[in-house]
This record gives structure tokens, C-alpha cells and sequence, in this order.
């Protein structure tokens, strides 16, 4: 029923979406990740895949289920997930990355649980290694006619900071999110952005509303380039 009512604007299109936080092993029992939910993520999967689009989901653990009718990928680390991207990128028409991928990881992996009494009561130092950037990735290895979606983590001046990111990992359209805001964003059911591109000027404020209503117009506004191209 729902492609007799429903115009299947993404029909036929292969969209790749990242979403959810990572994971990033300390030792064999400890990790460092962070407080997305996948919500959003999920959200812009479930959209693309009502509107006829074949959806390849890659996300970290979230701890709810994939939509129905999506290709999930589960995976916990940065560098596993980049992996995950690296084969589904070339294959896809437009990737949307909205997982909160871990900006760091710890720079060796404990192989044994690590042990207090191994510190003698001490403080503790570790180093920390930057993960691999997957949007930019993505934007560095974007073919003619793919359409990049990268999302935006900010606390302030964010339009300033969304246009330089926009800028530097070479996306089309980048969606900002203020997360100094706690009922909004992440962790939450709602969300207000800023979408940005695909021209350099081009700017919109979307009124706060609930996270699949933004993820069926920010699937909507997708479309609409993709139909231009
Ligand atoms: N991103 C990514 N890989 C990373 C870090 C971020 O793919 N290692 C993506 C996110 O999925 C998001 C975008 O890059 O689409 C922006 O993430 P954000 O955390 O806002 O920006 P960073 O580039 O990590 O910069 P910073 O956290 O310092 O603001
Ligand atoms: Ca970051």
C-alpha cells in the first residue's frame, strides 16, 4: 500500500547513513564512548527507506532495534566503522553520517583487564590517539553525482563553525546542531538545526520538532538536490 500512496522520491537510490555513538576499547572489559542515542540516525534511515531508497545503516551500539527494511552493519570502533565506509561509500548514491564517532581512542589497547593494584593507589595517565574522520573520508573520495550529509556538534557560534566544517570535509549539505541545549540534540526525542549548503550562502533554520519529522524533511531536502543533478 504504501507505494500506491506514497511518491517513492529515493526509489531506486543506495544511501549510506552512519549513526551512534563508537566505542573505543580501553582493556577487554573498558571503553571510551560518548551519549548519542542513534535516534537521529535511525530516524533518517527509517525516512530514506519509506521513500524508496536502499538503505545501508553502519552504527554503533545503540541498544535499539534497525528499522525494518534497512541493511544494518554493526560495529563498535571508529576504525571498524570507517571499514564498514569504505566499502559502502562507492557503492552508494549519497552517504549521511550522522554518528557520533569518537574523536580519540586510547593509543594501546590493554590485551589483560587492567589492575589497580598495578598503580599502587596513583593517579593514572593515559594517551589518547585521534580516530580516523569518516565524513572527511568520505568527501575526500566523493565521486561526480554523490551527495555527502555531514552533521555538526556545536556549543557556540555555530554558524561560523558549520561553515568552516561544511568547508573542510567537503560535504554538500551539513545539518548543526547545538548541544549546549539540553532539551534538544543529543540523548533527546527533539531536535532544532541549521542546515547548511549546498550552496556557499545557502542557510535554513528548521524549527524544533521531533527527530523523525526532521529527518523526513532533511530526506525531502535531499531528494530535492538529488533531482537537480
Ligand atoms: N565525524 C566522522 N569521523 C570522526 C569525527 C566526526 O565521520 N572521526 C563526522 C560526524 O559523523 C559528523 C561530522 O563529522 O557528521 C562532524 O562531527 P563533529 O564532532 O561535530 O566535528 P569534528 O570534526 O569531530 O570536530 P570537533 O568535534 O572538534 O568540533
Ligand atoms: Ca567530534
Amino acid at each position: 500500500a504504501q507505494g500506491v500512496l506514497t511518491p517513492q522520491r529515493l526509489a531506486g537510490r543506495r544511501i549510506l547513513i552512519t549513526a551512534g555513538p563508537t566505542r573505543e576499547a580501553v582493556d577487554p572489559v573498558r571503553f571510551i564512548s560518548n551519549r548519542s542515542s542513534g535516534r537521529m540516525g535511525f530516524a533518517i534511515a527509517a525516512a530514506a527507506q519509506r521513500m524508496g531508497a536502499q538503505v545501508t545503516l553502519v552504527h554503533g551500539p545503540c541498544g535499539i532495534p534497525p528499522p525494518r527494511g534497512v541493511l544494518p552493519v554493526a560495529v563498535e570502533s571508529a576504525e571498524q566503522m570507517l571499514a564498514a565506509v569504505q566499502v559502502a561509500w562507492p557503492q552508494s548514491d549519497a552517504a549521511i553520517m550522522s554518528a557520533a564517532v569518537s574523536d580519540y581512542r586510547p593509543l594501546q589497547v590493554a590485551p589483560q583487564k587492567l589492575k589497580k593494584e598495578a598503580q599502587g593507589g596513583q593517579q593514572i595517565q593515559w594517551s589518547l590517539t585521534e580516530n580516523p574522520d569518516i565524513l572527511a573520508y568520505a568527501g575526500a573520495n566523493k565521486q561526480p553525482g554523490q551527495w555527502l550529509v555531514g552533521f555538526a556538534a556545536e556549543t557556540e557560534k555555530l554558524l561560523q563553525h558549520g561553515t568552516e566544517k561544511r568547508r573542510r570535509k567537503g560535504c554538500d549539505l551539513l545539518v548543526v546542531n547545538d548541544v549546549s541545549r539540553q532539551d534538544i540534540g543529543f540523548d533527546a526525542t527533539h531536535n532544532e538545526v541549521m542546515v547548511l549548503g549546498p550552496g556557499e550562502d545557502a542557510v535554513e533554520s528548521w524549527a524544533r520538532c521531533r527527530k523523525d519529522e526532521i529527518a523526513q524533511q532533511l530526506m525531502e531536502r535531499l531528494a530535492a538536490c538529488m533531482e537537480t543533478a
